[in-house]
């Protein structure tokens, strides 16, 4: 039997470990170029649109869950509405499937920290990345790389180590060391960015809104997701992280400083990846929107550059960077792995080390199966598309319109819980937003988007990768959501005993 529930030590290693969960890869590599694809500054404003009308108003609905119900999501939803277990599953699933592949690309962040001590990019960073780093072929070539298969495999180990650690010795040490070095180096970074000739070509892009842009409506479901993704809401990190915040945490005043971290940082993100599209612009006289082609290697290909226009002080400067990107890359990895980790040891009684033994194996064996091939950035893309976009957006939704459409009283519940522990008061503002703005705007956006994969599929893959890597990930969270809710597990005993009381 699971022992007693691990709480944080105190109030600021919970906000440092859930800011350390926020402040991730989504923030560095995944921000600038969701934004760079959905128009620049066009993307701007839907950005903020989702942060207040679903950001903040599903951060709070995740902490009051976790806090209140003290559970992974399947054990906390269980407990707050009995049916609603199945939402928590499919979340765990969509996070599962996330730590899957944000182990992929940490490990090129890991590999790029040991390139930027000679900066073995060279010159053609873009060529660098794509044919010599990731040896990118065409279509799906399963050709094992073996350098891609270490840097997954050291992932995966310090990542488990970690976890094997617990919550106060593992993820919340790992945080204390880590966030405040990111926090440092990312400002030296960004600082040296806005100085290169071209910055402001660069930042004019980020920041002016193309209106034209804003009329389709994939622009506003990047945007939604991409809130979900960074804030770790809608997939069970916040849910599981205040699984273990005592019984009087101030969750609002929490939520609202993490929050705030996480935009900031990601903003910030955005200003040092534009200035260097600027700069890049300058220098090789073409407009900003041609310098690069976009996609996933931004940061791999933009963050490089800058470096070695430095010359030697890029040297160290780029080596501190990537070291803490890696780092803030597996802080994050530690909340997301958190959560299977956490819901197999609600429902099924498993030891801390049992599940992470068992949960972090399989999945770092499939890591490992899928993102040391010649096509792991296929994978990484079209993974990372169909989970955040179908998988993030349909779990929010469900875990929302469970509470405010089908069971109203547990809803005021919850504000009367909010409002006597913390800070920030919640009241018929954050209950019309959960109510109508946030579902309704998700479920457009949902079905705008599904309906341009089912006409157009996405990023021009053939057929059979987005079946069976996007679509059939779709399917994985659906029928394992309805399994592992059907399975026999050990967690109902504490209802059913007494011993878990609201
Ligand atoms: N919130 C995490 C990130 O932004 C998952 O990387």
């Amino acid at each position: 039997m699971a022992g007693q529930r691990e709480s944080w030590s105190a109030r600021s290693g919970f906000i440092l470990a859930a800011v350390g969960s926020a402040v991730g890869l989504g923030n560095i590599w995944r921000f600038p170029y969701v934004s760079y694809e959905n128009g620049g500054g066009a993307f701007f404003i839907p950005y903020l649109v989702a942060l207040v009308a679903a950001g903040f108003p599903l951060l709070f609905l995740d902490y009051v869950s976790g806090q209140k119900y003290r559970g992974a999501p399947p054990t906390a939803y269980r407990r707050m509405i009995k049916s609603q277990e199945i939402v928590g599953w499919w979340q765990v699933l969509v996070c599962s499937i996330i730590g899957i592949y944000y182990a992929g690309v940490l490990s090129w962040a890991g590999q790029y920290t040991i390139y930027a001590f000679n900066q073995a990019w060279g010159e053609d960073t873009e060529g660098f990345f794509f044919n010599h780093y990731l040896q990118n072929g065409s279509g799906l070539d399963f050709t094992f790389v073996p350098h891609l298969f270490v840097g997954v495999l050291l992932v995966w180990i310090v990542a488990l180590f970690i976890m094997y650690g617990g919550i106060r010795r593992g993820v919340e040490l790992a945080n204390k060391i880590f966030i405040p070095l990111l926090v440092v180096m990312f400002g030296v970074m960004v600082f040296q960015a806005v100085r290169l000739p071209g910055a402001v070509e660069g930042l004019n892009a980020f920041f002016t809104p193309n209106w034209e842009a804003m009329k389709n409506p994939s622009v506003w479901l990047a945007a939604f997701g991409h809130v979900f993704f960074s804030m770790s809401i809608g997939f069970g990190i916040m849910v599981t992280y205040a699984s273990y915040l005592r019984k009087n945490a101030n969750l609002t005043g929490s939520g609202l400083v993490v929050g705030f971290a996480n935009s900031s940082f990601e903003i910030l993100a955005g200003i040092g990846i534009f200035s260097v599209l600027g700069f890049m612009a300058a220098a090789s006289g073409k407009p900003v929107a041609e310098v690069v082609s976009g996609g996933i290697g931004l940061a791999f290909i933009a963050f490089p550059k800058i470096i070695s226009s430095m010359g030697d002080a890029g040297t160290i400067i780029g080596v501190l960077f990537f070291a803490s990107l890696t780092v803030a890359g597996i802080t994050s990895m530690a909340s997301i792995i958190q959560v299977p980790i956490s819901a197999m040891e609600d429902k099924f009684g498993w030891s801390h080390k049992k599940s992470v033994a068992i949960v972090g194996g399989v999945s770092a064996l499939i890591s490992l199966v899928l993102f040391s091939t010649k096509t792991s950035i296929t994978f990484v893309d079209v993974i990372d598309h169909f989970a955040n976009n179908i998988g993030v957006v349909v779990g929010a939704i469900l875990s929302i319109i469970w509470v405010t459409w089908f069971n109203r009283p547990v809803l005021n519940k919850l504000i009367r819980h909010i409002n006597a522990i913390s800070s920030f008061k919640v009241g018929t503002g954050w209950a019309f937003m959960l109510t109508v703005i946030t579902p309704i705007s998700l479920i457009a956006a949902l079905v705008l988007s599904l309906k341009s994969l089912l006409t157009e599929g996405y990023g021009g893959y053939d057929f059979v990768t987005q079946l069976v890597f996007g679509w059939g990930v779709v399917a994985i969270f659906a029928f394992g959501a309805l399994l592992l809710t059907k399975a026999r597990g050990v967690d109902a005993h504490g209802e059913q005993k007494g011993e878990y009381h609201e």
